[in-house]
């Protein structure tokens, strides 16, 4: 495939009218040995959400895929994730959208889902071997397409996608430059913290009051019977 367009960042874009998945093209970009290589789509008629979910990609969106290699244990990769939701929250404000993120990782604007990211990880014992970060952003999409969700042009008007992606790619690039400064810009974005919550667990359902988020990305919720931290789920936020 051409490449359409450059970034700032040092990522090389590898851009598609039409694919499956990013994420799919990607992992097969990373078992090839790529590195710091996005994967942007058009359109995917096979995109992906998380818990197994399906995305629906409607044109207008802007579906990309980083192939990264960082020097991190398996444990720590959550915190990539939230490096990607609080690039996309921040492009989304540089565009003039005040975005916000439910744990773990969804770019919501008023409780409507404007982003989500979708990483996928192989790696040893002791480091990853490869990340994969898939976001799909509601650039320019039409909100008729969108029925429990919201886009940049619904909010303010459309963006140039090129130009929100790189200031995506370029922001999560400084991000994960430095990751001890991640959490603590995903804290000042969080929509979560200070809410009653519900989180569904592979095992179980918690509720109680999300009181913080700690590295790399462990939710703290004070419950009934003390504190307890997750570590992974589907977060609701419950309205008195
Ligand atoms: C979620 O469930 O909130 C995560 C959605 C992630 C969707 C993006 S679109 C680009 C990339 N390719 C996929 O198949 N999924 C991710």
């Amino acid at each position: 495939a051409a490449t359409a367009f450059e970034l700032d960042a040092d990522f090389e874009v590898e851009y598609h009218d039409e694919l499956a998945s990013t994420n799919a093209t990607a992992r097969d970009r990373a078992s090839e040995g790529a590195e710091n290589v996005v994967v942007v789509a058009e359109r995917q008629t096979g995109g992906r959400g998380r818990l197994d979910r399906d995305w629906e990609s409607p044109d207008g969106g802007v579906y990309a895929s980083l192939v990264v290699r960082p020097d991190l244990p398996p444990a720590h990769a959550p915190v990539y994730t939230l490096a990607a939701a609080v690039a996309v929250a921040d492009a989304a404000r540089d565009a003039g959208v005040d975005a916000g993120i439910k744990w773990p990782n969804d770019v919501q604007v008023d409780g409507r889902k404007l982003a989500g990211i979708l990483t996928e990880m192989e790696g040893e014992a002791d480091r990853v071997s490869w990340l994969v970060v898939g976001i799909g952003a509601n650039a320019n999409v039409d909100p008729a397409d969108l029925p429990r969700g919201t886009s940049i042009e619904s909010e303010v008007g459309p963006v140039t996608r090129r130009e929100f992606l790189a200031s995506i790619v370029d922001r999560f690039a400084e991000l994960t430059d430095d990751v001890e400064s991640i959490v603590p810009a995903w804290r000042e974005r969080a929509v979560t913290l200070g809410q009653q919550v519900r989180v569904e667990t592979p095992r179980e359902t918690i509720e109680g009051e999300a009181i913080d988020v700690e590295f790399p990305g462990t939710l703290l919720v004070e419950t009934d019977d003390g504190v307890r931290r997750v570590t992974a789920g589907d977060c609701e936020h419950l309205r008195p």
